[in-house]
């Protein structure tokens, strides 16, 4: 008996490590719209940062790919962040992240923050 289980929780181990029960769900790839309003406020400093370290550098630092644990790296990956995360007047794609969740506000700013090329 004791030996099924052993065999039991290697299967689940290996099964968790391939990833088999990492399902991200949510809208993923829907224009959202999100414009550059003028006179944006929004920054790394006055919300990007704290956007990624509240949400996403549990697994985007060093864990999963992209990073994006500096400007330059979000910067690069603003199209997909765009189409995983954020929100704008013509839709909101929920994607990520995997487990917390933020506001559509939050989402919208991050939107506006985007298309104004997260400065
Ligand atoms: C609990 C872990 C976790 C959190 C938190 C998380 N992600 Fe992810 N993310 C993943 C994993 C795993 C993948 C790769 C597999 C996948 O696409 O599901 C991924 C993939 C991505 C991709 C690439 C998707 C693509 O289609 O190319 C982007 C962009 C992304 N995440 C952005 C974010 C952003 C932005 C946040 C924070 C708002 C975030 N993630 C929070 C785990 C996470």
């Amino acid at each position: 008996m004791k030996r099924i289980y052993g065999f039991a929780s290697f299967v689940l181990v290996v099964a968790a490590s391939a990833g088999l029960f990492q399902c991200s769900s949510g809208t993923k790839g829907v224009a959202t719209g999100a414009t550059c309003a003028t006179g944006s406020t929004l920054t790394y400093a006055t919300f990007g940062q704290a956007f990624m370290d509240k949400y996403c550098l549990e697994c985007h630092a060093g864990k999963d790919k992209p990073d994006l644990s500096t400007l330059a790296a979000i910067q690069k990956e603003r199209a997909e962040i765009m189409s995983t995360t954020a929100a704008g007047p013509t839709g909101t794609n929920t994607n990520m992240p995997e487990d917390a969740e933020p506001t559509v506000e939050e989402r919208t700013q991050l939107g506006e923050w985007l298309a104004c090329g997260a400065p």
